[in-house]
């Protein structure tokens, strides 16, 4: 009775409620159940000058994985307790800043979690053209990986028109648009992927050359047959045995763009892993190569973007994406994402 009269009164204010993925624990190894965890906690109301935004696409990244670890590399550790990292597809469904209206859909850094309160002036919250291109393709193909893609194969790995390209990971986010991009460079593009339908995907539907399977074995040995002129330009995604296997086929005066290794990412004691920096920097005479962040070319963010949301449009660069239902899966899709049971870009789906 008194609540009535009391809403009557008041009116009722039943506080909006989100979801996050916290980190609870550091992995040891592989990701264990227990290290990452669904939280549920109140949205706070949004003070002048902010927005809230409510994220409809989650991206996983690989990157993530390290950033679990307590090691300073490039990115701090992220804190126990904290909401995980990550980039989102979102739709500003409250604001109090110029900047922004309800019904934007942007790209931002707001974490594993539904909602997410931003200042209006925060670095990276990008208004998106959702005109003839599935929003989601801004976490993907049109997006950080593809960006990556892009800037580490024409500014680090500099193709020239008859060259031979190797790229690991190959139909991966950044793998497949690597491929495709060094391919309109009119290169010979050779791509390494794990199981057969990957390598199938990759050449008959990315357009590679040829694509080796590196789970059948006799990996130096069919990558030698499939580079009869060397390799011109290694794009580095997962370091371990596939690079040593690049190392006796890089031409004089080959680079090796190093964006990332994957297979190492899981390792119990990563202070003591064995770097594709240390693997090409230990050869008689090594590649021009070095290790990259998509963030060095952070000035051309929106030309790339456009660049790449284009070639979409037009069906000139092609994806797949896996795609993870609800928040509550993303801890799973990430775990197998890094045992390589992604095909494509994987995100979350988190609304409509
Ligand atoms: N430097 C940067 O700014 C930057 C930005 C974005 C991404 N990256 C890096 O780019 C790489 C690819 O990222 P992505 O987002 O495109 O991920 P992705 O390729 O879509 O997914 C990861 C893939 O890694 C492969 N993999 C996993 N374990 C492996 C192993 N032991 N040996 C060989 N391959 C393995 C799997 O493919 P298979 O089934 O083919 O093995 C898996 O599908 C990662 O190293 C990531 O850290 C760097």
């Amino acid at each position: 009775m008194l609540r009535r009269v009391l809403h009557r009164l008041f009116g009722s204010k039943k506080a909006l409620r989100n979801r996050a993925i916290v980190l609870s624990r550091r992995p040891n190894g592989e990701i264990r159940n227990g290290d990452l965890t669904l939280e549920t906690f109140d949205v706070p109301d949004i003070e002048d000058g902010e927005i809230l935004i409510e994220s409809l696409w989650l991206s996983l990244d690989p990157y993530m994985r390290p950033q679990m670890n307590d090691m300073e590399s490039y990115q701090d550790p992220i804190l126990i307790g904290g909401v995980m990292p990550g980039e989102v597809v979102g739709r500003v469904s409250n604001s109090r800043s110029d900047k922004f209206q309800v019904g934007d859909i942007v790209t931002c850094h707001a974490g594993w979690q539904e909602y997410y309160v931003a200042s209006g002036s925060e670095d990276g919250i990008h208004v998106v053209e959702p005109e003839g291109i599935p929003i989601q393709a801004y976490l993907g193909v049109a997006g950080m990986p593809g960006r990556t893609a892009y800037c580490g194969l024409m500014y680090l790995g500099k193709p020239v028109v008859g060259e031979t390209v190797v790229v690991s990971a190959a139909s991966g986010a950044v793998g497949g648009v690597v491929g495709q991009l060094a391919k309109k460079q009119g290169c010979t593009v050779v791509g390494i992927a794990g199981g057969s339908k990957k390598c199938e995907y990759v050449v008959h539907e990315l357009g590679f050359d040829e694509c080796i399977n590196y789970k059948e074995g006799n990996l130096s040995a069919k990558l030698k047959a499939a580079c009869p002129n060397g390799v011109d330009i290694y794009f580095e995604n997962v370091g371990g045995e596939t690079s040593k296997a690049i190392v006796p086929l890089l031409n004089e005066g080959s680079r090796v763009p190093i964006c990332g290794f994957v297979s190492v990412y899981n390792t119990k004691s990563p202070e003591s892993v064995e770097t594709p920096m240390h693997i090409f920097g230990s050869m008689d005479s090594p590649p021009e190569h070095r290790f990259f962040l998509v963030s060095e070319w952070q000035d051309q963010h929106q030309e790339i973007t456009g660049i790449l949301a284009d070639l979409v449009r037009s069906g000139e660069l092609k994806y797949r994406e896996s795609i993870a239902e609800g928040l509550e899966n993303a801890p799973q899709a990430f775990k197998g994402m890094l045992a390589g049971k992604n095909f494509g870009k994987q995100l979350v789906h988190i609304r409509d």
